[in-house]
């Protein structure tokens, strides 16, 4: 095995490089390693000062997340995480950190245990654990405001945002940023003496006490706006005020109270799972290699088309957009334009890396023009499977051999688009979610003919997107849509006996979904709703009743947010009010019905909603139609709102308890009939 510190000597500077691929986690062995390589060189006369980088790409990209599951359940004892950076800072010679990549979680609690920090410009800062449901637990807490002042330590460690170099340099992280090579710059820094500078001693940022209660006060009102029922930002904010509060060891032992109760909490059980889900969803087993992608280009140039062109143009790949109607194309354009104009007033990128961005956005006057010189086209017109059959029958003789021909569909069966072509193998779906640019998620679907090259590129391609890629299989709704039916179905059926739609939207957004269900059917729209349960059941999908209220809304006129009503009246800031005319509505169609209308808990709503929602999921799995449960997880977080502090549906109802989940569904089943039959999974 590689040794996991590197020692290299340079004169008098021992150069120490942490070699850990891919990102240079800190392991046991990691930290071991290096801890004694630091004791050793304080007892070596020969050595004056001590250079730590990292090998690769980044410094070091944290602790080695795959240890937490294993310390939470017992499976091998906790690190002294702390210890290890004690062992750094107190050496009696200067150590000095030399930065590039990421410095974060761990790596960054390294480097501030380090007495000197000289950084790349492409370093990055940051203490990222609230988003594995931790706060940092190498003294991070404490020495951050030491080096940053309490009030930026409280944000970088409650909302986990990493600094870029220049704002690490403001904030006082960094002493130094260089345009070369750190290492070089380190150890010339080495050479002229530095002293030995702990971050632990420093005092001059630390605010006092009450200032930094006050502090504490504004930020947990923050991040209970914008991280709602979530534990660690709230107490990453009170181990960073420990450390106004408390002399530096009490503040450490405060920090190790608290990353305590969060390791053992399901919330960082379920963030840590959707870490790796992560990662894993972009992999699949079996598959060669990708064909590489110069050149695309996106047919349809509304919402969707033009997203998804800003999708190719940000990550540099040239892309033609076509639209069958000119007004559209120049609308499409029109749109881009405007959403590269806001980014540079907001300050997002700079003018010249805007029009760079616009200029690989060509507008072709034909399809065929379009096509011609593309490897991967994707077509996003109108949902309607006529159009698009057209559409892939132009492409196909259009296109040159081999080039990927990707389909925008959320409903639509890849198989009949693909049948307008002479090459189904080159046929999948690509189902990019909106706003295109924002929304990480897009399932990669494979049809019956879809050949493993071309889902290995639309793999490739969605990654080199920065999305994050799942592959489904071609049934209805594939894998989000298909889950979020069920799910709907219920809270309509609930609202049919009874529910009032704010208590079943409160219900599900009291328990951590971003929106609630009914309130999601007025945002897409009744008539495209309509559509989708049309879809549904002329393609069989079984359990859906064939009627239900919803339909009633758009020959109502109750089109949703667009029309001012829908499930709520909506005022002219789009705000939803109850609406005593739908509750009458709603009375009328179950009465017509024999439906018997009756009070709900806000249990029962959850337990109706929720339970569909899995079942569907374990029936996705029964049929292959997801390659593991946890790319399930993947796509309801980055999809529809779900939680990741529960970790997905799949792994929240693995916690309850596969057994549990079973009982109550086949108890569902007696009561209530087939849509509750339970999927062979739970079993
Ligand atoms: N531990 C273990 N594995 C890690 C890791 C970590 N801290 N960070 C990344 N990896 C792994 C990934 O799982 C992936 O593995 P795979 O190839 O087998 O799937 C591989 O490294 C590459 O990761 P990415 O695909 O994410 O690579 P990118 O280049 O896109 O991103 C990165 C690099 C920005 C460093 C990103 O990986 C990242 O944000 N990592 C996590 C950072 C983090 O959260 N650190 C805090 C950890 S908790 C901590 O430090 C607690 C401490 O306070 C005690």
């Amino acid at each position: 095995m590689p040794e996991a510190v590197k020692e290299a000597r340079r004169g008098n500077v021992l150069v120490l490089t942490i070699d850990n691929p891919p990102v240079n986690a800190l392991s046991v062995e990691v930290l071991d390693a290096l801890a004694a390589a630091v004791e050793r060189a304080a007892a070596d006369s020969a050595v004056e000062a001590v250079v730590l980088t990292g090998a690769g790409k980044n410094f070091i990209a944290g602790a080695d997340i795959s240890l937490f599951p294993r310390i939470a359940a017992g499976e091998m004892p906790p690190v002294p995480w702390q210890q290890y950076m004690n062992r750094i800072e107190n050496c009696p010679k200067p150590v000095i950190a030399a930065i590039q990549g990421a410095a974060l979680g761990g790596g960054l609690e390294t480097a501030m245990a380090c007495h000197w920090r000289i950084a790349a410009r492409t370093a990055q800062a940051g203490q990222p654990e609230v988003k594995l449901g931790l706060i940092p637990g190498a003294g991070g807490t404490q020495r951050l405001p030491r080096l940053a002042g309490v009030e930026k330590a409280m944000e970088m460690c409650s909302y986990g945002d990493p600094l870029d170099a220049a704002e690490a340099l403001a904030a006082g992280i960094f002493d130094q940023v260089v345009d070369g090579d750190p290492v070089e710059a380190a150890v010339q820094f080495a050479l002229t003496g530095p002293a030995v500078r702990r971050t632990r001693d420093l005092q001059d940022r630390l605010c006092a006490p009450e200032q930094a209660e006050s502090l504490a006060e504004v930020f947990r009102q923050g991040v209970h706006r914008r991280m709602p029922h979530q534990k660690a930002p709230e107490a990453a904010i009170e181990a960073v005020a420990a450390a106004a509060r408390l002399p530096f060891e009490e503040g450490l032992a405060a920090e190790r109270r608290l990353f305590e109760q969060c390791l053992r909490g399901e919330q960082s059980r379920a963030l840590i799972h959707v870490f790796f889900a992560e990662r894993a969803a972009a992999k699949a087993a079996g598959l060669p290699a990708p064909r590489p992608v110069g050149r695309a280009a996106v047919i349809g140039a509304g919402t969707m088309g033009a997203g998804i062109a800003v999708c190719f143009a940000n990550a540099g790949i040239p892309v033609m957009l076509y639209d069958a109607s000119p007004e559209a194309l120049e609308r499409g354009l029109a749109g881009i334009r405007k959403q590269y104009e806001a980014a540079v007033k907001k300050g997002r990128m700079d003018e010249a890396e805007a029009a760079r961005r616009m200029e690989r956005i060509r507008p072709a006057e034909g399809l065929a023009e379009a096509a011609a010189e593309a490897d991967a086209i994707v077509e996003a017109v109108f949902e309607d499977p006529e159009v698009k059959r057209e559409v892939f029958c132009e492409l196909d003789a259009a296109a040159r051999p081999g080039a990927l021909l990707a389909t925008n569909t959320s409903t639509l069966d890849i198989d009949e688009i693909a049948a307008a072509t002479k090459r189904p193998e080159s046929v999948l779906g690509l189902h990019f979610f909106s706003p295109a640019p924002v929304m990480k998620l897009v399932e990669v679907v494979r049809g019956r003919a879809t050949a493993p090259e071309a889902a290995a590129t639309a793999l490739e391609l969605a990654r080199r997107l920065k999305k994050i890629p799942v592959l489904a299989g071609n049934c209805f709704g594939f894998i989000g849509n298909r889950m979020f039916l069920p799910y709907r179905t219920q809270a309509v059926a609930i609202a049919e006996q009874g529910g009032a739609p704010e208590e079943i939207d409160a219900a599900l957004t009291g328990w951590g979904m971003a929106m609630g269900p009914l309130a999601v059917g007025d945002l897409v729209g009744h008539d495209v709703w309509l559509m989708i349960r049309r879809e549904a059941l002329r393609r069989g999908v079984p359990h859906i009743p064939v009627s239900a209220f919803e339909d009633e809304l758009p020959r109502l006129g109750r089109l949703g947010q667009k029309s001012g009503s829908g499930w709520y009246r909506y005022d002219e800031n789009r705000r939803p009010q109850p609406d005593p005319e739908l509750i009458r509505l709603l009375r009328e169609y179950a009465a017509a019905r024999g439906i018997e209308q009756r009070p709900w808990t806000v249990e029962q709503i959850r337990e109706r909603t929720l339970l569909a929602l899995v079942n569907e999921g374990a029936r996705i799995l029964d049929e292959g139609m997801a390659e593991r449960a946890s790319d399930i997880d993947v796509v309801f977080v980055h999809g529809f709102g779900f939680p990741a502090w529960r970790g997905g549906p799949m792994h929240w109802a693995e916690a309850q308890g596969k057994a549990r989940v079973l009982a109550r569904l086949e108890a569902l089943y007696d009561e209530d009939g087939p849509f509750w039959k339970p999927a062979a999974w739970w079993r």
